[in-house]
């Protein structure tokens, strides 16, 4: 199959047209069929229950072209299994991993030509979404969904390479209640991360890092992805129920074990910052993004790094990278390997 004429090694991460997504429909209490769609456009009930009372999940994961040609997705179960846990948060109908399944490698299948060649640092990025579609005008959940896929070939996150960034502690903001939404991936989240997320951005960082709502104590996420620190040999992760749990931060739980260190799931004090040896955010889009420095909007206290990724992070990045392209064994069965 002929590839898609793109600047492979100079994509954005940014959506861009591709040829198929998919979609089901939910009604009558059952899912339909998988039916393929050319228009990148939904056509919906002005009362759909996504609209008005964003009954609505999504995922995010990424298939990638090893040396030998095979596409690979990874880690598709735990986005399924994070997909039915934001569905159970907010009583949208379940979609079953089977199903899922399905969807994705069919949108992969589709959008073949779409698919970054190995070594350019590209991907395809996966965006199931699944969404009340069943007219409601009192608060209630939908009796009609869809659940669909669309793929979108993307580019590297650090143009410049790997290269570490600032974030901002601000005091004055809450992504997420402590018994509310925060670790479901719904679009409320985002909604209520964007005055936040845009302020830290025109005051030059590159994302806004969250403490606990209660206390604002400690460190809960950063921006769209988890927060570690790295001292002692030792992987340490926020604990906290409204944070989401990110598929990239448990595969590099993973590594960082499989490295001989230690790893702690713990809250983290803001005050423990000074002594981490390296932090960082991760996340699909990014996988790593050494932080340098963490102001404190509210205290003026400055937290830096260095401005190299430290070794550590490094590492990690290149080896779970090198696991999602093929070029490293698999050997925890990450890696849906497909026939395509
Ligand atoms: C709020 C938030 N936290 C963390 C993550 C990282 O999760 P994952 O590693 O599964 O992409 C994401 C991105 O998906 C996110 O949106």
């Amino acid at each position: 199959m002929e590839l898609a004429n793109l600047d492979w090694s100079n994509l954005s991460f940014a959506y861009k047209d591709t040829d198929y997504n998919v979609r089901c429909y939910y009604r009558n209490g059952q899912w339909g069929e998988l039916e393929v769609s050319s228009s990148n456009q939904i056509n919906m009930h002005m009362a759909a229950t996504t609209l008005h009372y964003g009954q609505e999940a999504f995922e995010g994961m990424k298939a990638f072209m090893g040396k030998d040609g095979k596409v690979r997705i990874f880690r598709w179960e735990e986005n399924a299994e994070r997909l039915i846990r934001s569905a159970q948060g907010i009583m949208l109908a379940e979609v079953p991993k089977e199903l899922f399944k399905k969807a994705i490698t069919r949108a992969v299948e589709l959008n073949r030509r779409f698919v970054p060649p190995h070594g350019t640092g590209a991907s395809l990025y996966i965006r199931p979404l699944l969404i009340g579609t069943g007219p409601r005008v009192g608060v209630k959940p939908a009796d009609e969904y869809l659940f669909m896929v669309f793929v979108t070939p993307v580019g590297p996150y650090f143009k410049e390479g790997f290269s570490p960034v600032k974030v901002q502690i601000a005091r004055d903001v809450d992504r997420a209640a402590p018994l509310g939404t925060g670790k479901y991936k719904v679009g409320g989240n985002y909604a209520a991360s964007l005055l936040s997320g845009t302020r830290a951005h025109d005051e030059g960082f590159a994302a806004c890092l969250y403490l606990d709502a209660v206390e604002k104590k400690y460190i809960d996420e950063a921006g769209p992805a988890n927060f570690f620190g790295i001292k002692n040999n030792t992987y340490v992760t926020p604990k906290s129920d409204s944070i989401l749990p990110s598929i990239t931060n448990k595969s590099l739980q993973q590594i960082a074990k499989d490295m001989g260190m230690e790893v702690e799931v713990r809250p983290i004090p803001v005050e423990e910052l000074p002594e981490f040896d390296e932090v960082g955010a991760c996340g699909t889009a990014a996988v790593i993004s050494p932080i340098r420095e963490i102001q404190d909007r509210d205290t003026g206290k400055v937290y830096t790094y260095g401005d190299k990724p430290g070794p550590i992070s490094t590492k990690m990045y290149h080896k779970l990278q090198a696991i999602q392209t093929g070029d490293e064994e698999d050997k925890h069965g990450w890696v849906l390997k497909m026939d395509v």
